[in-house]
Formats: C-alpha cells, structure tokens, sequence
C-alpha cells in the first residue's frame, strides 16, 4: 500500500474505469447508491479529502484500505462523502399542509403518536414534522423517529443547531417556542431541550432489514430513493409499506415516481401514497 505518494499532490483525478467501478459496485452493495457512469468527477470531488487525508497513492489502494479495515469506521467515511445530505426545514411545503388538514385531525384521539422521518438528513425534517405536530395534536404524547445510514448527517440533527438563514422560512411562533436563539456570530439556534426529549435519532440503513417491527401512521421518506436503482427502490417501498398502518401515509419527495414499481400501495396525491384499510378498524378515526 503506497501512502503518502505525491499522484494526488496536485488535484486528485477522476477514477479510472475500473477503479469507478470498485467504488461503484461497494456503493451499491452497502448502501444502495447507484452510481452511474458518467460520475467519475463527482467521485473524485467527493473522494479527494479522504484520498488526501489518508495519503493513498491510487483509488485501488484507498478501496483495498476500506474494505481491509474490519472496523468499519473507512466505510462509514465513504458513506459519509457519498452521500448528498440536501435538506431544508419545511421542505416541499404541500406535504406538510396536507398533513395537517388531511391526516392529523384523524390523530387527534389518540394516546401516543409516534412517525418515521426516514433518510431524514441534518435533522430539519425530523423538527419541521415535530413543531407540526406539537401543533396540531395537543392531546397525544408524540415522538418522531429520525434515522438516516450518514454519522455525520446524524450528528448534525442531534446537535441541532442552525445557521438563522435555514430557520428563517419556519412560522414565526415555531421559531420563538422551539428554538433559543445563540449568542455569537454567525447567527445560530438551538432547538430547545423539551423538544429533543420528543425525538430519537438513530442510524438505519434502508436496505438492510429494519431493526423493529413496529407500525407507523405516518412515514416521510424522502428525496433517497432517487439515489436508488428500480430493484431497490421496489424492495425499499416494501419494507415500508410493511412498517406504514393499515390506512397509514407514506410521504415520499416529488421527483420521486413510483411508475413501473409494484406495490400495494393507493395513490394519494403527487407524492403521497396509503395503505389500504384501518378506516373501520378504529385505527384511524373518520377526519
Ligand atoms: C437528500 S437527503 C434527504 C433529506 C430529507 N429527507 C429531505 O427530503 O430533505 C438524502 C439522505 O438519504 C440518506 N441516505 C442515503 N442512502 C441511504 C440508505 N441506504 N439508508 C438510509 N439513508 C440513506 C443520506 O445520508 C441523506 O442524508
């Protein structure tokens, strides 16, 4: 293994065709991603720091490290770097008013609500769907469960902290009840402690078996599938659809389509799906 070589002292170049595929194919296998050819320069803007750092001479020695390394910690590094970690608080806005008049008043009864924002990034969905909730639902205990396959998107959404410019679309009353404004430059806030208290991040990576077998009424998983071939993205909306209620909502982003996937699922709206039945089962209360 050369290390600290000079062929990456200028900038690291694109992959050569069979070292893409090395990296294309470990993707793949461990987190679904589908790297298409043609993304040879995204792989080696995305890959450089850990080249770099690492002092790898070539691509062939950096894989070779990852997978010789039984820790697991190079691979989590790689996932990291390869993910695209885009999100937004209040992200595609329609999906959270069709929430609140369409699917909440039939929670509104109950003990415990408890939804799933999967591949849920840096946090901000995770704390959109919970300041909606708190909301709409004073009577029931809630909790939304946020997970996503990145440590380093994951530490950000436990920190949950912001730069003020991403908070500056949120209602103002969500603003001033969840979050304390920091001191100091740039700008920041912090979600407040009682809102932490209602959620629970851990990762998950959607295309290994998921770790519970509990229903949810409502689950947002969105803007990963378009990073899934169609195999996948058929045996991820299963899974899904498995862990969704009778009668329960998947919410997923809307470049996302479901055309030439099978599923048991009913077509909502654009990017809203159901699960059939629970509307007599006493599950969902009539809205
Ligand atoms: C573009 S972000 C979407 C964030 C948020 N759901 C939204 O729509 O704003 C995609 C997220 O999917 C995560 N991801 C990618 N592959 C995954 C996998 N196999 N399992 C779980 N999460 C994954 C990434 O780490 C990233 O945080």
């Amino acid at each position: 293994m050369a290390r600290g070589g000079d062929s990456f002292s200028h900038a690291v170049r694109p992959p050569g065709p069979r070292e893409f595929e090395q990296i294309r194919q470990l993707a793949y296998r461990t987190f679904g991603l589908d790297l298409k050819p043609g993304k040879e320069e995204l792989v080696s803007a995305r890959l450089e720091r850990l080249l770099r750092g690492g002092g790898f001479g070539s691509y062939n020695d950096y894989y070779r490290h990852v997978l010789a390394d039984s820790t697991g910690e190079s691979l989590m590094s790689l996932i990291d770097a390869l993910t695209t970690n885009h999100t937004s608080f209040l992200r595609e806005p329609d999906h959270f008013d069709f929430l609140r008049e369409r699917v909440l008043p039939a929670l509104v009864s109950r003990i415990s609500v408890e939804i799933w924002s999967a591949a849920c990034s840096s946090g901000e969905e995770v704390w959109t769907l919970l300041l909606l909730l708190r909301e709409a639902l004073p009577g029931p205990a809630i909790k939304v469960i946020g997970t996503d396959i990145s440590r380093k998107a994951l530490d950000l959404a436990t920190r949950a902290i912001y730069p003020a410019d991403r908070v500056r679309n949120l209602p103002p009353l969500w603003i001033s009840s969840g979050f304390s404004a920091d001191t100091g430059t740039p700008k920041c806030y912090s979600v407040r402690p009682g809102l932490r208290a209602q959620v629970a991040f851990r990762r998950l990576n959607l295309i290994e078996p998921f770790p519970w077998s509990q229903k949810f009424p409502v689950i947002f998983c969105r803007n990963v599938m378009i990073y899934f071939d169609r195999p996948t993205q058929q045996r991820v909306i299963a899974k899904l659809s498995a862990s969704l209620e009778p009668g329960g909502y998947l919410f997923v982003g809307h470049a996302e389509s479901f055309s030439g996937i099978e599923h048991n699922l009913e077509y909502v709206q654009p990017a809203v799906y159901r699960r059939s039945g629970g509307t007599k089962g006493g599950l969902w209360r009539a809205s």
